[in-house]
């Protein structure tokens, strides 16, 4: 059940946060059960993902200083799911948006980015999200004036929105009784602020990052920090207590999972945090109550038809 059931609104960015917990019961059964796997439903967001939230605040925020105003465009790098959330919002605001990826991202993305209306820039596949970053910069330090560029690897308002929202709602909906939150690291945006927040309300709630075991990897959406520029944004003392190694054939194993025991049909990087969890879960042992995240739905990754007004096949 949609928590927004009963609501009105007047845009669909009203639509963002307030998603549900819901309890992963054969997840548990895998961690030797006593224990509670709780995951928050992010591909509820209107975007479809998580990163609807960090997308809005970082927006909202530019309107409010001016970093932002009109005759400006946004643009930014992004792995896929930041750039629906900027094209989504954006079209409800009005704002162009103009992407930089690299051009191997899933077909999905492209499409449902380019359909609100955002102008793509490829940036080289071999170079993946880093060589996104580097060609944004050089375009924004070519034309400073014709951009916003909210970076979301550098910008504060990327880990407050889940400081204010995620890690809020997290405590809310289990009366503040988790022992533990497993989240993979993106820009890091979510384990920084909702940790911030489970920090403060139970500084003994332990806080994991999930982390690809490779630079080559198959869970697009996280980064493996040891081979990627570092993000601003990732100050883990007092914060994450420890990163978590993850394989991407575990990750995927857990999707499908998801999928199949569950009726919950999730991207990869979501198997990453259930893997995660369930390793947690089965140290912890009895008692524990740990929380993950679902960043978003496994249909993102399908190749879409009708989008692409394609009706011969
Ligand atoms: C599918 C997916 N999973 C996880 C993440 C990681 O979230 P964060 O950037 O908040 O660390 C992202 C971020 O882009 C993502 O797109």
């Amino acid at each position: 059940m949609s928590l927004h059931s009963n609501a009105r609104v007047s845009s669909p960015i009203e639509l963002i946060g307030n998603t549900p917990l819901i309890r992963l019961r054969s997840v548990e059964e895998r961690a030797g059960g006593g224990v509670q796997i709780w995951a928050k439903c992010e591909f509820e967001n209107p975007g479809g993902s998580v990163k609807d939230r960090a997308a809005r605040q970082m927006i909202l925020d530019a309107l409010d200083d001016g970093r932002l105003s009109p005759g400006k465009a946004l643009i930014d790098s992004t792995s896929g799911n930041t750039g629906v959330a900027y094209s989504m919002i954006g079209a409800a605001l009005h704002i162009p948006i103009t992407l930089v990826m690299p051009a191997n991202v899933s077909a999905a993305r492209k499409n449902i980015t380019q359909a609100y209306g955002t102008k793509i820039i490829y940036s080289s596949e071999l170079e993946g999200s880093d060589g996104a970053i580097v060609l944004v910069r050089e375009l924004v330090a070519e034309d400073p004036d014709r951009y916003f560029f909210p970076d979301q690897y550098s910008n504060p308002s990327n880990p407050k929105a889940h400081y204010l929202g995620t890690g809020g709602e997290i405590l809310e909906a289990l009366d503040g009784a988790v022992t533990h939150f497993v989240t993979g690291i993106g820009t890091t945006g979510t384990i920084m602020g909702t940790g911030r927040r489970l920090k403060e309300h139970d500084p003994g709630i332990e806080v994991v990052a999930i982390e690809p075991d490779d630079s080559l990897h198959g869970l697009e959406g996280l980064k493996h920090l040891a081979t990627s520029i570092v993000p601003t944004i990732w100050q883990p003392e007092g914060i994450v207590d420890r990163r978590m190694s993850m394989g991407t054939d575990e990750a995927w194993d857990a999707a499908e999972w998801l999928t199949r025991d569950e009726g919950v049909f999730v991207g990869h990087s979501a198997g990453a945090n259930v893997a995660g969890a369930c390793r947690v879960a089965r140290e912890a042992g009895p008692g524990a109550v740990v929380v993950t995240i679902l960043p978003d739905r496994g249909d993102r990754y399908f190749k879409p038809m009708k989008w692409e007004r394609n009706y011969v096949w």
